[in-house]
């Protein structure tokens, strides 16, 4: 039976990392039937907004999107797609899993970890304002329910996967009331869901520099918004770079799969894009669908092609001199 879904091209490199992406799931055998739809900086030339409607109600109505990059103005200008979306979705939950790949050489090797990361609230909420001339604020906000919600995700995930250890990552001891609700939580979920899942809490300035000292001591690390989005491109500094982390957001009617870079302006429109972390949220999205054959297949042509390391089929971010849809050529290649 085929699935529609729909598919975002977004901003800078998003359309070269899209096309590759839906050409070689397109290669896996699975049948799609793809519906593109328009947000981003792109979108607000073409229709005058950067999330039409149309396009929230599309996902809704399909209920799973794989989506590129977009563009978010930095200090001004248009709130972003990305949390707007997320929020207006309700995918609460985004899932990045970091693990060290074939081939692609790092200072680490058997990385093995999840980012869990709430995905609705804290800073994110994007609620600031000028108080007078000189003095802002910026409201963190922590609810009982995303807290709760994100955490029995982490250990659900856990136990559906074998997964064998939650780290939650906070600050707690300074942001005593939205990181002490946010770790009540967590500790509250751990005592009635744990069933033989360990859990582990770090402060989070620690916890980054665990990271960096041993990434594969951590499993599944559980944070709020802010810290989730920063520590998930740290993560992807320990296995190659943004080029090759994937990633979803969940939510209960939902899912949207999005890799964690961004829409890379310095590189975009010149076929330098590493597609893999698109292609990688595709296989965890297949893998969402019960497409669980057509993602293996995905999944062993890309750890051949690493394995393998042709620099003529790899893109520059991880040692070779090929381009984005030479990458995507030589999975195709494998695939047929
Ligand atoms: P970025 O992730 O776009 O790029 C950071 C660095 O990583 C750049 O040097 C870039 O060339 C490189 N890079 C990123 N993806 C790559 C890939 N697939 N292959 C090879 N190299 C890659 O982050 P940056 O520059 O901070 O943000 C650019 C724009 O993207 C901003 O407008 C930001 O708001 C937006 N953004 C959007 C996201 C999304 O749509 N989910 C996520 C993160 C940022």
């Amino acid at each position: 039976m085929g699935h529609t879904i729909c598919i975002i091209p977004g901003d800078g490199i998003g359309p070269e990392v899209a096309t590759a992406a839906r050409r070689v799931i397109d290669a896996s055998g699975v049948s799609i039937d793809w519906v593109e739809l328009p947000a981003g900086a792109g979108a607000v030339e073409k229709f005058g907004e950067v999330l039409p409607d149309d396009t929230v109600r599309a996902i809704e109505a399909h209920r799973v999107a794989l989506k590129g990059p977009v563009t978010t103005p930095i200090g001004g200008g248009f709130t972003s797609v990305n949390v707007g979306l997320r929020k207006r979705l309700n995918l609460y939950a985004a899932v990045r899993p970091v693990r060290s790949l074939p081939g692609v050489k790092t200072r680490y090797e058997d990385v093995d970890l999840v980012v869990v990361r709430e995905n609705t609230e804290g800073l994110y909420s994007g609620l600031e304002n000028e108080i007078t001339a000189g003095v802002v604020q910026s409201l963190k906000i922590a609810t009982r329910t995303a807290c709760e919600r994100i955490a029995r995700y982490a250990f659900n995930y856990c136990h559906e996967r074998g997964r064998k250890r939650v780290t939650v990552f906070h600050k707690a001891n300074i942001l005593k009331k939205s990181d002490g609700l946010f770790l009540t939580c967590a500790r509250e979920v751990r005592d009635a869901m744990a069933n033989g899942v360990e859990y582990e809490e770090l402060i989070i300035d620690n916890g980054c520099m665990q990271l960096v000292r041993d990434p594969t001591r951590f499993d599944v690390v559980l944070m709020e918004n802010l810290y989730g989005d920063i520590v998930s491109d740290l993560c992807a500094g320990l296995v190659g770079g943004l080029g090759v982390v994937p990633g979803a957001n969940i939510g209960d009617g939902c899912a949207v799969f999005e890799a964690v870079h961004g829409s890379a302006p310095d590189i975009a429109g010149q076929n330098l894009a590493n597609p893999l972390a698109l292609i990688m949220s595709g296989v965890m999205m297949l893998n969402h669908l019960g497409e669980t054959g057509a993602a293996t297949r995905i999944r062993d042509a890309y750890d051949a092609v690493l394995a393998e390391g042709n620099p003529a089929e790899l893109t520059r971010d991880i040692g070779g001199t090929g381009g984005t849809s030479t990458f995507a050529d030589a999975l195709i290649k494998r695939l047929g």
